[in-house]
């Protein structure tokens, strides 16, 4: 019996060592964690379950019989974040180089249909060479089978993807269809094709950092939501997110305990919308103010920086917020915050959490760059986002809300639920200098005139009052009570039920 044990405990260490001690020192050497110490840092202490620890490959081609480490390059399993359950899979950089075989593929299937069957997000931790290329077809048929689990849970659970080593070619599909991806500086890319393709096809030269690091992706490209320092930070940071989402679409949001009283009145909000209307500030600030403990965790900060988009928490509850940006391009709307926040607002959606919306928007950019770009399209989604949502939507226009980025905002022509402006409001067709110029044309070389005519419009439209008297506002409020009207309003539609007609699926403008 005894020996029966003790060659179970020889199986379990010899799966531990993965790729062997060699290929682990390698992988520190990088700077990087292996899968195993990964999963340790993301789920509580002693949490993990593992499965399949002893799945070998079946392949035969090139010798690979007379090499089958246990686990196969993943490590698959669940465990608890601050005692709420998740699906974790890690790619094993020591085995074969992560590369995903037919049983790899299995192996992150099973803990998928799990995780869908039980309701608990998914988290994968990728670092991996792609296709294991002696397998051929069967791993493309395995990466196809994670691919579509990926598309069955979009919505159902949340996924999460982190980058922590390479993910090239058709492998960059399955993170690209989960919820968010982060990345590792330094250590992570992604892209379809690597470097030495793109030589050989365009004739650029460009190293794989400049083509798909964190950097490239978190600025340029969009495709990641966030980039940290590290391995341990980047799971320390997915922990504090996973901590504001729900475990899936029929669960609520975690309510957290919170200490910080909901009917705090902030008085250095009286002041932060300048008397200037064209000098710009920070919207963070006011983000962070009416914030539980001030707790603002952000989505994509390092792209389209003229809207902001990320989680915060009032009365313990999770809130999605979204907020133009006077300080980046005037908080203009344009292709990229479009797309930016429209993803944001329907993942809110689909996990049943409620939107604050920040107004201070002058319109849409223009320039033949974003007309040639498709802005209309782009532009549409997050109109499309807004009026789909059926999650309680609180908005709070602080200063402009012009023209059609008025009504996209989460107005209250899009079902929006409350809707607060400041004093300091401007809700109209568009700015004063700009209307004058148009209805008084013939006036043009009389300054006098002009100006005249651009006070009456600014004494007419450069308020909230024209709005409020129609109720499209709600009410007009004190920026410093801005924290208590959001929290009473939120209290006030904890049990909102509001549906679309049915439909098989929408056709968003993509
Ligand atoms: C099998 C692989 C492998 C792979 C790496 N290895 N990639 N084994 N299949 N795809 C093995 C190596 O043989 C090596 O084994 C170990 O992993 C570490 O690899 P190194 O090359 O020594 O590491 P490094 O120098 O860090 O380079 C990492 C790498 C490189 C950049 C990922 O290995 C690489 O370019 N691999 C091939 C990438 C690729 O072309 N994959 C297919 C892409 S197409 P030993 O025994 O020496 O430790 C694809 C299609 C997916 O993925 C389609 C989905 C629809």
């Amino acid at each position: 019996m005894k020996d029966i044990l003790q060659e179970l405990e020889r199986r379990r260490s010899e799966a531990r060592l993965g790729g062997g001690q060699r290929r682990i020192d390698a992988q520190h050497k990088r700077g990087k964690l292996t899968a195993r110490e990964r999963i340790e840092l993301l789920v509580d202490e002693g949490s993990f379950e593992e499965f399949d620890m002893f799945v070998a490959h079946r392949s035969t081609d090139f010798g690979m019989q007379d090499e089958r480490p246990y686990g196969d390059g993943v490590v698959t399993g669940w465990g608890t974040i601050n005692g709420r359950m998740v699906y974790v899979f890690s790619q094993d950089f020591t085995v074969f180089g992560g590369s995903l075989s037919e049983t790899h593929a299995r192996k992150i299937c099973k803990i998928m249909d799990m995780a869908m069957q039980n309701g608990a997000p998914v988290i994968g931790l990728n670092d991996s060479g792609g296709a294991r290329i002696q397998e051929g077809v069967a791993s493309l048929a395995g990466y196809a089978d994670v691919f579509q689990r990926n598309i069955m849970a979009s919505g159902v659970i949340p996924q999460i993807s982190v980058i922590m080593g390479p993910c090239a070619g058709g492998a960059v599909y399955s993170p690209a269809m989960t919820d968010f991806i982060f990345m590792v500086k330094d250590t992570s890319y992604m892209f379809v094709t690597g470097p030495d393709v793109v030589k050989t096809v365009t004739n650029e030269v460009v190293t794989a950092e400049q083509l798909g690091g964190a950097s490239t992706h978190t600025r340029k490209s969009s495709v990641a939501d966030g980039a940290f320092e590290d391995d341990v930070e980047a799971l320390s940071e997915i922990r504090r997110l996973f901590d504001f989402l729900p475990l899936n679409n029929r669960d609520k949001a975690p309510v957290r305990p919170f200490y910080d009283d909901p009917d705090r009145i902030e008085d250095s909000l009286d002041t932060l919308v300048p008397d200037n209307p064209n000098q710009p500030y920070d919207m963070k600030e006011l983000i962070v103010k009416i914030a539980d403990e001030g707790d603002f965790y952000e989505i994509q900060k390092d792209f389209a920086g003229n809207i902001i988009t990320g989680f915060v928490r009032i009365e313990g509850r999770t809130i999605g917020v979204v907020a133009n940006q006077p300080m980046v391009l005037a908080g203009c709307l344009d292709i990229d915050s479009s797309r930016k926040a429209a993803r944001f607002v329907r993942f809110c959606d689909a996990f049943e959490i409620p939107i604050l919306t920040f107004v201070d928007v002058p319109g849409f950019l223009p320039g033949t760059g974003q007309e040639y770009g498709g802005v209309i399209k782009h532009g549409a989604k997050l109109l499309f986002a807004y009026g789909e949502a059926t999650v309680p939507k609180v908005t709070v226009i602080t200063r402009k809300a012009y023209g059609g980025a008025y009504d996209v905002m989460a107005s209250k022509h899009l079902r929006g639920d409350f809707n607060y402006a400041w004093p300091t409001a401007e809700i109209a067709v568009m700015g004063a200098k700009g209307a004058v110029e148009i209805l008084y044309r013939s006036e043009l070389g009389d300054a006098d005139k002009i100006a005249a005519r651009t006070r009456d419009y600014e004494d007419r439209f450069a308020n909230p009052f024209v709005a409020a008297e129609k109720g499209f506002v709600d009410d007009v409020i004190q920026p410093r009570s801005t924290r208590r009207r959001v929290a009473r309003a939120f209290a006030s539609l904890r049990g909102k039920n509001l549906s679309n007609p049915w439909k098989k699926h929408d056709n968003i403008p993509l």
